[in-house]
């Protein structure tokens, strides 16, 4: 699952061997309960917080709107105008680079009747090294996977002669588009850290590595993965005017009207709507954080920065775990004398196994035993595995619970701008990501929170939907829809 992502200069510990441990120095007996009571208040997401949690998300959204660096959201406008009919008809390949893989797709489009032939795709996990790397090193070996993946088609997928092999670029990170198929990246996020991208226009990037690797294609679209989720869901829906990342990283981009972006200065699309990708991973306003967020922000790549994604996205929520866990362990002695130097590595929790202990419900917490053990290096009881599960939904409810309120303070705006077209009807918020797909409770705490904000009544209209892997397909069908034939 794309959660996996270690932000990572850091080592990871040869598994099975427990590393040696160290004692426990207490200046003063604290025991854990304390501890535990205290991040429970401090992480706690009452109404009025939700509130003003989705009342900020709509201010700072009306005020990047308003000019370029006018609020921490960028509200990056998309180029993207239009949505694509059904119509799209040939063979399109896309592209996808936003976590720890990067995916591969083609698809054969078949019109009004026929819609989605045939589709294939690979996964490549890009290699830690590379995420530390050169750009050009990323490219080329992005470039070569492609190069490889193209190489082997055939069967129902079909380029008619004259034409050149199109691709949808899904490139998820913050990236000042400057036209439908070319932007340059602002910054890297997600615990990447790749020299000589950085304002750099990413298709340009993409285009020199094949050519290097002799390949012949052309980018049609650059798109975030939320648009590629938004495009691909309103392929099969009309309604759908949200899409959401919560995975490794997390986002939000929505269909706006252009008469009420004051920075486009008048230059309006002759649909009259466009998406925005809000980057709203970079919103701060008035988040319940803790001394363990605040460590973990200091210690990260980007320190500052993507607080609203560091509380609520996949790469983080293990990390923040482990350091409460490491906090009750030193402070007050939660898994005895010792405490083990795996529990001190960061990054060693990973959001997939909290999301494992999360789920057991086994008389005596075995699973969470037993990744306590293997992952941490410690050994637990029954009441020490209760505080860790405890730990893990505190954190993993916060998350869920902001990033509902995050989605009602977009519908929230759009609403304000168009009177009863968002919650008057039904409405759709389209999902995807790692941690939305396999956490349970993330969801649950999630969709909690909007029917509590919104009321039984109006959150009826809202529909959260998972929409798997519609990135992909979204960014093929923009890539057709912006064909250069
Ligand atoms: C990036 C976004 C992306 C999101 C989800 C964030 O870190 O800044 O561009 O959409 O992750 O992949």
């Amino acid at each position: 699952m794309s959660v996996s992502a270690v932000g990572s200069f850091w080592l990871s510990p040869s598994p099975g061997k427990l590393p040696r441990p160290r004692m426990v120095v207490r200046s003063s007996a604290v025991s854990v309960a304390p501890i535990l009571t205290h991040l429970q208040k401090q992480c706690a997401t009452p109404l009025p917080v939700l509130r003003h949690v989705a009342d900020a998300m709509a201010a700072d959204m009306r005020a990047g709107l308003a000019v370029d660096g006018g609020s921490d959201l960028k509200m990056i406008l998309s180029y993207v105008d239009t949505f694509p009919t059904g119509n799209e008809k040939g063979l399109f390949y896309a592209l996808d680079l936003g976590g720890t893989n990067f995916r591969v797709l083609r698809v054969q489009l078949g019109g009004k009747d026929e819609r989605v032939i045939a589709t294939e795709f690979e996964q490549v996990t890009i290699p830690q090294e590379l995420m530390f790397g050169t750009s050009e090193e990323l490219f080329d070996f992005i470039a070569c996977g492609l190069a490889n993946f193209a190489k082997k088609e055939g069967g129902k997928f079909h380029l008619p002669s004259g034409r050149k092999r199109e691709i949808g670029f899904t490139f998820s990170f913050p990236v000042k588009q400057t036209s439908i198929d070319s932007g340059i990246l602002m910054k890297w996020t997600k615990g990447f850290a790749v020299s000589g991208t950085a304002g750099r226009d990413v298709v340009a990037c993409l285009n020199e590595a094949m050519e290097r690797q002799g390949l012949d294609m052309q980018v049609s679209a650059l798109v975030n993965d939320t648009v590629g989720t938004l495009a691909g869901a309103r392929y099969w829906d009309d309604d759908v005017m949200v899409a959401v990342i919560l995975g490794t990283g997390t986002n939000a981009c929505y269909v706006e009207r252009t008469d009420v972006i004051p920075k486009l200065q008048g230059q309006m699309s002759s649909s009259g709507r466009t998406i925005i990708s809000t980057e709203w991973g970079a919103f701060s306003n008035g988040l319940p954080l803790t001394e363990f967020d605040r460590d973990m922000d200091a210690a990260s790549i980007n320190p500052g920065e993507q607080i609203f994604e560091k509380t609520i996205s996949g790469m983080y929520l293990g990390e923040i775990v482990r350091r409460v866990l490491l906090k009750m362990a030193e402070a007050g002695a939660l898994f005895g004398e010792y405490v083990s130097e795996r529990l001190s590595t960061p990054f060693i929790l990973r959001t997939p196994d909290i999301c494992a202990m999360h789920q057991d419900n086994s008389d005596h917490l075995d699973a969470v035993g037993a990744i306590l053990y293997d992952v941490a290096g410690v050994k637990s009881d029954l009441s020490v595995r209760k505080t860790v599960v405890e730990v893990c939904d505190t954190i993993v409810k916060r998350g869920g619970r902001l990033a509902g309120a995050g989605i009602v303070g977009i519908l929230q705006k759009m609403e304000e701008d168009s009177k009863d077209l968002i919650f008057g009807k039904r409405t759709v918020v389209a999902m995807d990501g790692g941690l939305y797909e396999n956490y349970p409770q993330y969801r649950r705490y999630l969709k909690e929170a909007v029917t509590e904000l919104l009321g039984l009544e109006m959150s009826k209209n809202v529909v959260i939907e998972h929409s798997k892997d519609g990135s992909g397909i979204g960014a093929a069908l923009l890539a057709a829809s912006n064909s250069k034939y």
